[in-house]
């Protein structure tokens, strides 16, 4: 991707997340190894951030691996996470190239030593990246983090803004994140599988059929110009969102 220049667009500040899902099934409808599917996409995920920086989105969080993808089989699971140490040292350069920070989100002591060192190298070189906030998201456990950050409150009374902090402190979040604006999931299942359930309070959602491997930019755009369409209240009526 050549260097951007981000324009300011209607979308600045806004926060995407994507659940990219049907790696697996794209691979086996053409008779390949589901490992095959995951590089296919990553191929997809390069292409959605490239698509989201120069859209001018804030911030997108992938989720790559839940805390629930650690019961595949141990090769996927290893071929994953060898995947995810190339991806991260072959994006990394692109993404200060572009302005892209990258940070990792989730728990980190159940992932190997290498992908650790890897993820550490990446968010320090592109911790000065101000176009885009890429946020992906591995050995993630919305329900756990609330659980965790709720520990960590000791029972005392906290504002959400209190709260925030504390669940980006479990997650390795640099700041508090801003709630989700639009979720996107590929792969036709309609749920949030465990995805960033307190941010989501008030996003709006949209699911597609297609596979992640053949998510392409428009579809992308697609979904950001029907959120565009949205009314988003609030909880509050169609008058007060007008005014
Ligand atoms: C879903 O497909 C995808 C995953 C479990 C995670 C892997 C995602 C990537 C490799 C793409 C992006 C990577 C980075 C580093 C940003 P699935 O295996 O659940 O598919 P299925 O539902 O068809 O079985």
């Amino acid at each position: 991707m050549k260097r951007t220049t981000v324009v300011p667009s209607a979308y600045r500040g806004m926060h995407v997340g994507i659940i990219m899902d049907g790696n697996g099934r794209w691979a086996a409808s053409r008779g390949l190894p589901r490992t095959a599917g995951h590089r296919a996409g990553v191929r997809t995920a390069r292409k959605i951030v490239e698509a989201a920086t120069r859209a001018g989105v804030g911030t997108l969080t992938l989720y790559a691996f839940s805390a629930d993808n650690w019961s595949r089989p141990t090769p996927e699971v290893g071929a994953l996470m060898r995947l995810f140490r190339r991806s991260l040292l072959g994006e990394s350069k692109r993404c200060v190239d572009n302005g892209v920070r990258l940070t990792i989100v989730g728990r980190r002591d159940r992932l190997p030593s290498s992908l650790l060192s890897t993820i550490q190298e990446a968010e320090a070189m592109t911790a000065h990246g101000r176009n885009l906030h890429l946020r992906v998201a591995i050995d993630y456990s919305a329900r756990e983090s609330i659980l965790q950050a709720a520990s960590a409150a000791g029972g005392e009374t906290l504002t959400r803004e209190q709260f925030g902090r504390l669940l980006a402190q479990v997650n390795h979040d640099p700041f508090p994140i801003a709630d989700l604006d639009l979720l996107v999931r590929t792969g036709g299942e309609q749920r949030l599988s465990d995805f960033l359930l307190w941010e989501s309070a008030y996003a709006e959602f949209y699911f597609t059929p297609r596979m992640w491997p053949e998510f392409t930019e428009e579809q992308f755009l697609g979904a950001l110009g029907e959120f565009e369409l949205r009314e988003r209240r609030f909880g509050g009526v169609p008058e007060q969102v007008a005014s």
